[in-house]
């Protein structure tokens, strides 16, 4: 069952000029609940993530700011940082890509895909603005749609009839920063040939390394000649300067992914690990990305690891969007909630659960509804499982707070426990989290019959033994149902494990037979504390109100 080899695992880079908000938390909440998984079960497992700090928007957002870049970009790290804490999202390091140890890997990159031949140079034509005195991305110049005539669209698609074109084609193209006509200018670029990989390309992706709607998108994509990718952009920019050039910057998207390794170097270096060993030698990868940028890392960034010789991903895990209540994240509606804003209301915890009980290996859409998620968290979480703790605790309490001598782990309800070990870690590893919570509530609905029918209350008071047999095997079944939910809500977890004083539970514990039963034989627990409350529709209703702007 388990897995010897290393694995090192990624979430995408968060720009460093805007807030983490609950979108994003969809995905670092599935790739942190994979992480503790493995971790759970002894594997070596590291999660490496970093702030994706180069380009545009953020030199726009700090100049708007009135601070400097690295200013605009400390600012948000910390923030980042404490958000994802917050939400129990525990990277094994957080760096930036504006960093030495990012400059000196995108170096060594760019040099080897030099020496394969890979890069070319030509003169392109783009939009410059002479107020601002630079060249303007798409996004950053507005205009009329050439197909619809929609007013204010951006430089390469129409948000009204969903055009895709060239910026050229836009009419009456004005600045975005500053609203003035910008004229076109000639500059030389450095691009990268990915069709020289296109062979490598195809059999990588052949080889299942994507989820089966992913592959079926690469392969049409792949059918044609494959574009070659403009990786460089001209001063003033925010990134790293290209070397023996002059003006000229790395675009944002060639040193992103990179900074993936560059937080493992650094990440290294403080721990004294091989580098090399773990991007050149036999490591599992997985990155977690979202949909909208899967050309780039099922594309780009496997064929700049083949170029330069390092490990390519074992998986490219990949999730649908967020809608909430059915539609896009809303600033009007109240939808768009950030992390900070989230935590204030509610359970950072709740969140993890919900999302997980979603979440399948699909790249489908996923909706947090409201309403269901209030109803699933007091059902699940309140009424199924905490619910099983305070009645247990409360009792036991009346009998010294001490288990039964002997747990029987032949007991029925002990042994549906057992018998769920195997397919619920085959569903976690397998990224299916929602088959995973589905299987748990059950085991727990089936513990609350168990303790409803043998009413140990009543017992008590004829039998105290034959109660404390039962109480036992309830907090047993519900110590081995924290195991399997350690990964999702960690912190709740955590304060069973002081309640029930037992150290830290690991799968180790359910999986030898019976360790758990044995370390709760005869063992005296603490007094129950709180372990989450109920949530209540107000607090939805606060959450959606500091929302709304
Ligand atoms: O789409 C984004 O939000 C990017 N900042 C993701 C970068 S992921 C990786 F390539 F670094
Ligand atoms: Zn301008």
């Amino acid at each position: 069952m388990s897995q010897a080899k290393t694995i090192l695992v990624t979430s995408a880079l968060p720009y460093a000029n805007g807030p983490i908000h609950i979108g994003h938390l969809l995905e670092y909440i599935q790739t942190d609940i994979f992480v503790r998984y493995q971790k759970l079960r002894g594997q070596t497992c590291y999660y490496f993530c970093a702030d994706d700090a180069h380009g545009t928007p953020i030199m726009i957002s700090a100049r708007n700011a009135n601070i400097s870049c690295e200013e605009l970009i400390k600012k948000y790290s910390e923030e980042h940082q404490r958000d994802f804490r917050t939400f129990s999202v525990a990277f094994d390091n957080y760096t930036s890509t504006h960093s030495p140890e990012n400059q000196e890997l995108v170096y060594h990159i760019y040099d080897e895909l030099k020496k394969k031949n890979n890069i070319d140079s030509r003169v392109i034509e783009q939009f410059y603005c002479e107020r601002d005195t630079m060249f303007l991305p798409d996004r950053f110049i507005r205009g009329q749609c050439p197909r619809c005539q929609a007013e204010d669209q951006y430089g390469d698609v129409c948000e009204s009839c969903g055009a895709t074109y060239h910026a050229s084609e836009i009419k009456n193209p004005a600045c975005s920063i500053c609203g003035q006509k910008p004229v076109i200018k000639r500059s030389n670029h450095f691009f990268f040939r990915l069709n020289d990989y296109k062979k490598e390309l195809i059999s990588w992706i052949e080889e299942g390394h994507v989820q089966v709607e992913v592959k079926n998108k690469l392969q049409e994509w792949l059918q044609g000649e494959l574009r070659d990718w403009d990786i460089s952009r001209d001063g003033p920019y925010f990134g790293f300067p290209i070397p023996d050039e002059d003006n000229k910057y790395f675009y944002v998207w060639l040193d992103a992914p990179i900074g993936y390794m560059a937080s493992t170097i650094d990440y290294c270096r403080k721990n004294n690990l091989d580098f090399d060993k773990l991007w050149k030698g036999d490591t599992d990868i997985y990155h977690f990305i979202g949909k909208d940028i899967m050309y780039f890392h099922c594309l780009f960034w496997p064929a700049m690891l083949m170029g330069s010789g390092y490990t390519l991903p074992k998986e490219v895990c990949i999730h649908g969007f967020l809608t909430v209540d059915g539609v896009k994240m809303s600033k009007s509606r109240g939808t768009f909630i950030k992390a900070e804003v989230f935590a204030k209301h509610i359970e950072p915890e709740f969140l993890r659960y919900y999302y997980a009980s979603k979440l399948t290996r699909s790249i489908d859409d996923i909706d947090l509804s409201l309403e269901d998620f209030v109803f699933k968290i007091n059902a699940d979480i309140i009424g199924n499982f905490v619910n099983i703790f305070s009645r247990a605790t409360k009792l036991i309490s009346k009998l010294n707070n001490t288990l039964a001598d002997v747990i029987d782990s032949n007991d029925p309800i002990l042994r549906e426990f057992q018998n769920a070990n195997e397919s619920i870690a085959d569903m976690y590893a397998s990224r299916n989290f929602s088959g995973a919570i589905r299987k748990i509530m059950k085991l727990f609905s089936d513990l609350n019959k168990y303790f409803n029918d043998a009413s140990p209350w009543i017992v008590i008071k004829e039998d105290p033994e034959r109660a404390r047999q039962i109480l036992s095997t309830t907090l047993a079944a519900g110590a081995w149902g924290s195991v399997f939910l350690k990964p999702v809500i960690p912190g709740i977890i955590k304060k069973i494990e002081d309640m029930l004083d037992i150290g830290i539970l690991t799968w180790k514990d359910i999986e030898d037979d019976s360790s758990l039963l044995k370390k709760l034989s005869h063992h005296t627990i603490k007094d129950y504390v709180r372990l989450a409350d109920r949530i209540e529709l107000k607090q939805i209703d606060g959450m959606i109100e500091e929302s709304k702007e």
